[in-house]
């Protein structure tokens, strides 16, 4: 086969015209942005957090993005925000699993409420959400699925203390190898992506102090937090065919954080 195409601008490369997209976790961060960013390249975007009012001014934005207010945690809502997608926008091309939280404390702190907390939202809702947008994605041959890991899934967190969060994200992460490989022939990928400290909600509290700052300044070798734009790229990428020979990849977007 052939794989010889004229070379073209990036514009057509990472171009989403006529695709539908679903980001979780939109609400705040990282999602809001990425919501923003595939919708400006061409996608119809659905948006879906618990904030509706959030949502909502997220759509005031722009006229391809579309509110869906469900609860990850809870496997109901799941399966209902998955029927009224479908039902909006039909079979997805793109799904963002970016709905996530953090609880940082050392184990001797952490219930086991906590644990399974942390592994229903970062971990359990995304391998559902996948499950039950994979058989329109599979049934169609196309679709790319992004996952949002973190670089906490890849090493451990000390000395932020948790364990929820960095073994859920661990957990994300060899789902994303998995799923890439159980699709491979199947037109459709599966990637991660792994941010580092990003200025948003999550971390407000640790920017938010000279000490915070100067951790991560300190530790990461860049010298400074990342801010939300700097994930459009990566983004960009693996929604779009500019990344069609990549399925099971894990791009950290970390300032170097991992590279020590
Ligand atoms: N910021 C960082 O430094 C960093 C680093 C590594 C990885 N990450 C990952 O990046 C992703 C985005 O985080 P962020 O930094 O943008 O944090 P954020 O601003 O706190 O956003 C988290 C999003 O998840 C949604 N969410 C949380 N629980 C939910 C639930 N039960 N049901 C539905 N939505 C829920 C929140 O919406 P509602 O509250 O409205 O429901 C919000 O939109 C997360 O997966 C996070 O683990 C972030």
């Amino acid at each position: 086969m052939s794989t010889e195409h004229p070379a073209a601008g990036p514009g057509v490369v990472f171009d989403l015209t006529g695709r539908t997209a679903l980001v979780t976790g939109a609400s705040s961060g990282l999602g809001r942005r990425m919501a923003l960013v595939l919708a400006h390249a061409g996608a119809t975007v659905a948006v879906t957090a618990r904030r509706t009012e959030r949502l909502e001014a997220l759509a005031a934005e722009h006229p391809a993005i579309r509110p869906f207010t469900a609860d990850l945690a809870l496997a109901a809502e799941r399966e209902r925000l998955v029927a009224e997608v479908e039902a909006a926008l039909g079979p997805l091309d793109v799904l963002v699993n970016n709905a996530g939280v953090a609880n940082p404390k050392p184990i001797e702190q952490e219930t086991l409420e906590d644990f399974t907390a942390m592994v229903e939202i970062n971990l359990t809702s995304a391998w559902h959400l996948t499950k039950l947008f994979g058989v329109g994605m599979v049934a169609a041959g196309r679709g790319s699925v992004v996952n949002i890991a973190s670089m906490l899934g890849v090493v451990g967190a000390t000395p932020s203390k948790q364990t929820g969060y960095p073994a859920a994200k661990a957990g994300l992460i060899n789902l994303t190898r998995e799923l890439g490989l159980q699709w491979a022939r199947r037109g459709v990928r599966v990637n991660a992506i792994c941010p580092g400290w990003f200025a948003t909600e999550m971390t407000d509290e640790l920017l938010s102090t000279e000490a915070g700052v100067g951790f991560i300044a300190a530790n990461t070798p860049m010298q400074r937090a990342g801010e939300v734009h700097e994930i459009d790229g990566p983004l960009l990428l693996l929604a779009s065919d500019a990344s069609s020979f990549m399925t099971g990849s894990i791009l950290l977007i970390d300032g170097g954080w991992t590279a020590r």
